[in-house]
């Protein structure tokens, strides 16, 4: 499974990335405007970071504006993914660039039949927003579920990006579900790792170890 980082700004990128472990980054206008004073040169600086797709979303609403501004999008990195909204006009849009080989990754997906439609106009990948469906009080994974069943059952090849991820349990039920990829905020990627027996195990260990040891692992010769 990939893991993306929902999130446009730098240095929260930067030190995930370190880990080794970041596949790629997704942004939307409302990430892009809390970090972007020029959201093509920040586009830019994410691409040249994560060297991994970065979705950056069209902000037009007409197919033939949003085709404008994919191809735009298209030609800051060859790392970019073009968002675009679960719309009929996005649709439009989708289907279009698609067959001129722009990848898009349609977003803003909240039903098993906005996946279908998005998956029939050739998304390359389709953002289904889990957390603002639980926000709701409906079944957000039961979305997950239910499309990754239709992506089986017909064998469509896009890539299913579990989005709006409010803490770990959406990410490993989204793995179970067997999604492509999970997008994550910088909060909860780091709380992956986490696991309070594991802090207490470790520390039990070194107390035990230093309490025998004085010097921890060294060569003899290094040994006061
Ligand atoms: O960036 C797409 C999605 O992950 C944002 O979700 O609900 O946290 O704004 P949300």
């Amino acid at each position: 499974m990939k893991i993306f980082l929902d999130t446009a700004n730098i240095e929260e990128i930067k030190k995930a990335c370190e880990t080794g472990l970041i596949d790629g980054v997704t942004t939307n206008p409302s990430l892009l405007s809390q970090e972007a004073s020029d959201p093509i040169k920040h586009i830019k600086e994410i691409a040249e970071i994560v060297k991994g797709p970065v979705s950056a979303e069209v902000t037009a609403i007409k197919s033939d504006e949003m085709i404008t501004q994919a191809k735009l999008l298209s030609e800051i990195s060859p790392y970019v993914v073009v968002k675009i909204p679960m719309t009929e006009e996005g649709i439009k849009a989708t289907k279009e660039l698609s067959k001129n080989g722009i990848k898009v990754n349609v977003t803003l997906i909240f039903s098993p039949s906005q996946a279908l439609l998005a998956m029939k106009a050739g998304a390359y990948y389709i953002s289904p927003f889990i957390g603002r469906v639980d926000d709701i009080s409906y079944d957000g994974l039961k979305l997950i579920k239910d499309i990754c069943e239709i992506k089986r059952n017909y064998g469509f090849e896009t890539e299913i990006l579990a989005a709006s991820i409010r803490h770990p349990v959406h990410f490993y039920e989204s793995a179970k579900i067997g999604v492509d990829i999970v997008t994550l905020p910088p909060k909860i990627f780091w709380q992956l790792f986490k696991h309070p027996l594991t802090d207490t195990g470790l520390q039990k260990f070194l107390d035990d170890w230093n309490l025998k040891f004085k010097n921890g692992l060294t060569k003899e010769k290094d040994r006061k």
